[in-house]
């Protein structure tokens, strides 16, 4: 490979702001739902009014009479049109054919579509259609008891018997509700069928994985299946795996021959596109008298839906985050009449740490120790789980700089002891935190053009987080473009195949595959240049190097060079492209314990006058490897960070014991952070390049910022209010119980 000479500019590690806002913000960027096509036709679901049970009958003749109505489909007519998903080949929580029979499993399960000329006319007619049901007694209990076997996580020593011998001990019981994603933007699917093959725009997450599942369920092949999510609105997870609106509206496109859209609607949005399980998790936790661990217990339950098993892995960080010579993590799970729940940012580490982290800071109440030093004196060397070495592992820098900038040596632990400038009461809290990383097999094409620009292609998407923006940079980088002549092109399954965007995984897998793309670009470069410029003819490779878009001897100046536009056009060449391809992280996964780490300090205000709590101050550490893009970055944690407010204070789907409905659908009854909430935030990235992941040394923070802070929020309103609250969220009704004299 030719040498590459980096540009002066580190563009790389610099904030720049995202490439696609000026789209964004002058609504050019064009979302799933904003695709529209001639005689485009639009389909509104008909949801299930009962939880369990069966439909008896199903009369869509009202509605086929109504004006602009097209068609109704129904178990009855539609059975036919999607097969059951194969174990294999793709992911999707959901396996069942949408409008296969007449069983209704959970609360809002569409039972027919209906498909009419205006959406205005396919809601009149989904209300007109007349379905009777024959209804079960639904159990959406939240209390849960294992009904399946557990299962071991990890294990490592006697729990019991440590437990047991040692001096100081907790046993608590956590517990989280169910929580929706609610992303800004709803799902949503346009469909076009041409006789032969798919188009849809969607609303995903994973196009390739999107792409295997629908050729599956659909029947066709995956060459037949193109997917296109060029804008996402956010997902949170909500939109990795395929859901049942998008099998409805392919299949009616290729039944009615014309192009379908299907947009979920926000109540639809609590039924029938996942959920994060409820929780309930037992920390037994026991320590010698120095505060040193000596067993750590985390038993965890979670809710299923009746037809589908999905594991919310609540255990996921227990076996690594602290030393302790006894551990077990252990699970089993309830089924209730609730439909499937799915990943949620986090996804099993962010309750799971809830409860660890709440468990850790009531041990450091029992040992009458602050949090912080319990922490740091159970710091482990390497993964005790898998004895394996860290990799990277700065997490005693994350609290110890968190604390300072905080200014935890301030704390004094009595409950109510604290007060403001303004003399209102104040409460501390800390946690720590930390998520996997690992990487996926990625490709990319980098194209140099003779119009002297690059443009990058990736069959991945960008769900808001920037990946358009930390592609191009690194394209910049190496090529000493400026951002602006770099175009990206992603979100089209027609692309080389991408990264999804889950598990804080896309952009420590994509841009390695852009960075060899680019080099392999500069060297196709090179050798036109070889062949196509007199003056270089008969040169070898390693004479001639490549630096802003030059081509030109090595140790003579640039000037005596031809820049590569200008080459490409002499050659009559439109393009040359060079392909980078990347393994994924399955070789070192094994050899290294590679995890993320943070920590948070959390300030609350506590007017007991009146219960008003508010989370004021949040101070938060994180060491994720390199970070390409601090703006974008910063943003995913001070995100997470708003989401985590809103996990301990207000987030909770409620369901009806009677009906089994979720009563609570919709933004002004599901409580969300709003901006009065917001804390003030103060991120600090410890930037440690961890290059056992990929060259860059990036590790992935879509996630993490969100686990711990419930558990630092929650021992924060302790020690304000001197109440200790192990139900998400805090209520008001918990802090009224508080005693302390006001
Ligand atoms: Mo995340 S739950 O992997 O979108």
């Amino acid at each position: 490979m030719a040498p590459v000479s980096n540009t002066a500019e580190a563009v790389i590690g610099h904030g720049f702001t995202r490439i696609d806002g000026p789209k964004k913000v002058t609504g050019s960027a064009r979302y799933t739902s904003d695709h529209a096509f001639p005689g485009l036709v639009h389909a509104v679901p008909v949801a299930a009014t009962i939880t369990t049970g069966r439909i008896t009958a199903l009369d869509p003749g009202a509605a086929l009479r109504m004006p602009g109505v097209i068609q109704v489909f129904h178990s009855g007519n539609f059975s036919d049109q999607v097969y059951r998903k194969q174990s294999g080949g793709g992911k999707t929580d959901e396996a069942r054919p949408p409008l296969a029979d007449d069983r209704i499993t959970y609360y809002g399960q569409y039972v027919a579509l209906v498909l009419a000329n205006t959406y205005e006319q396919a809601v009149a007619g989904a209300a007109a259609v007349k379905v009777s049901y024959a209804a079960d007694k639904p159990n959406v209990a939240m209390r849960l008891s294992a009904e399946e076997k557990e299962s071991v996580d990890t294990e490592r020593g006697d729990v019991t018997k440590a437990f047991a011998n040692a001096p100081v001990k907790i046993d608590h019981t956590y517990t989280t509700p169910p929580h929706a994603h609610n992303p800004i933007e709803l799902h949503a699917t346009v469909a076009l069928w041409n006789g032969k093959e798919f188009t849809l725009y969607e609303t995903s997450q994973a196009i390739m994985n999107h792409r295997m599942v629908m050729a599956q369920m659909l029947g066709v092949a995956p060459e037949q299946m193109r997917i296109i999510t060029e804008y996402l609105g956010s997902g949170f997870g909500g939109k990795l795996w395929p859901w049942s609106h998008s099998l409805l509206a392919a299949a009616a496109a290729r039944q009615l021959q014309r192009p379908v859209k299907l947009v979920v609607d926000r109540e639809m949005m609590f039924h029938n596109v996942g959920h994060r399980t409820n929780t309930q998790q037992r920390i037994r936790l026991s320590a010698d008298t120095s505060g040193k661990l000596q067993s750590v217990q985390h038993d965890y339950l979670f809710h299923n839906a009746r037809l589908d098993t999905y594991k919310e892995n609540c255990g996921e960080a227990t076996g690594y985050l602290y030393s302790s010579p006894n551990l077990r993590a252990a699970w089993s799970f309830a089924r209730r009449d609730i439909a499937p729940p799915t990943s949620m940012r986090g996804p099993g580490a962010v309750p799971g740490l809830y409860a660890l982290e709440s468990g850790m800071n009531e041990l450091a109440v029992a040992l009458n120790m602050d949090p912080l030093q319990l922490r740091l004196i159970n710091e482990p060397t390497t993964d005790e789980s898998t004895g394996t070495p860290f990799s990277s592992r700065h997490l005693t820098e994350c609290l110890t700089t968190g604390a300072e900038r905080f200014g935890w040596a301030q704390r004094d632990p009595r409950p109510g002891s604290m007060r403001n400038g303004a003399g209102v009461v104040i409460g501390w809290g800390m946690a720590a935190c930390t998520w996997m990383a690992k990487a996926l097999p990625a490709e990319a094409t980098v194209q140099f053009d003779s119009q002297g620009g690059a443009t990058v292609l990736s069959g991945t998407q960008d769900i808001g987080t920037g990946t358009y923006t930390v592609v191009a940079q690194m394209v910049a980088q190496l090529t000493g473009l400026p951002l602006t002549r770099i175009e990206v092109t992603i979100g089209d399954t027609s692309l080389p195949p991408g990264p999804m965007s889950g598990g804080s995984m896309a952009t420590g897998s994509l841009v390695p595959a852009v960075q060899q793309a680019t080099k392999a670009a500069i060297d196709a470069a090179i050798a036109v240049a070889i062949e196509e410029h007199p003056p270089f003819h008969g040169m070898q490779a390693e004479a001639l190097t490549f630096a802003r878009m030059r081509i030109y001897p090595k140790g003579s100046d640039p000037a005596n060079g031809i820049e590569v536009g200008q080459l490409l056009s002499n050659a009559q060449m439109k393009y040359i492209s060079g392909s980078g391809k990347t393994p994924g992280s399955q070789d070192v996964d094994e050899k290294f314990s590679i995890h993320s780490y943070g920590a948070h300090f959390v300030e609350v205000t506590w007017e007991p006058e009146m219960a008003r709590l508010k989370v004021n101050r949040v101070v938060t550490v994180i060491d994720g490897g390199k970070v390409i893009n601090p703006r974008t970055g910063r943003n995913q944690i001070e995100g997470a960070i708003i989401m985590g407010v809103g996990m301990a204070l207000f987030e909770a789907t409620e369901y009806d014991p009677r009906t089994g409905q979720p009563v609570n659908s919709n933004l002004a009854d599901y409580i969300v952070t709003t901006h009065a909430d917001a804390p003030e935030v103060d991120i600090t990235f410890l930037d440690y390049p961890d290059t056992t992941l990929n060259p860059l040394g990036a590790r992935g923070i879509g996630e993490i910022g969100l686990a711990g802070v419930s558990a630092a929020i929650t021992d924060a309103v302790r020690h304000a209010t001197g109440v200790v609250v192990r139900d998400l969220p805090v209520r008001i009704e918990d802090l009224l119980k508080s005693t302390l004299p006001a």
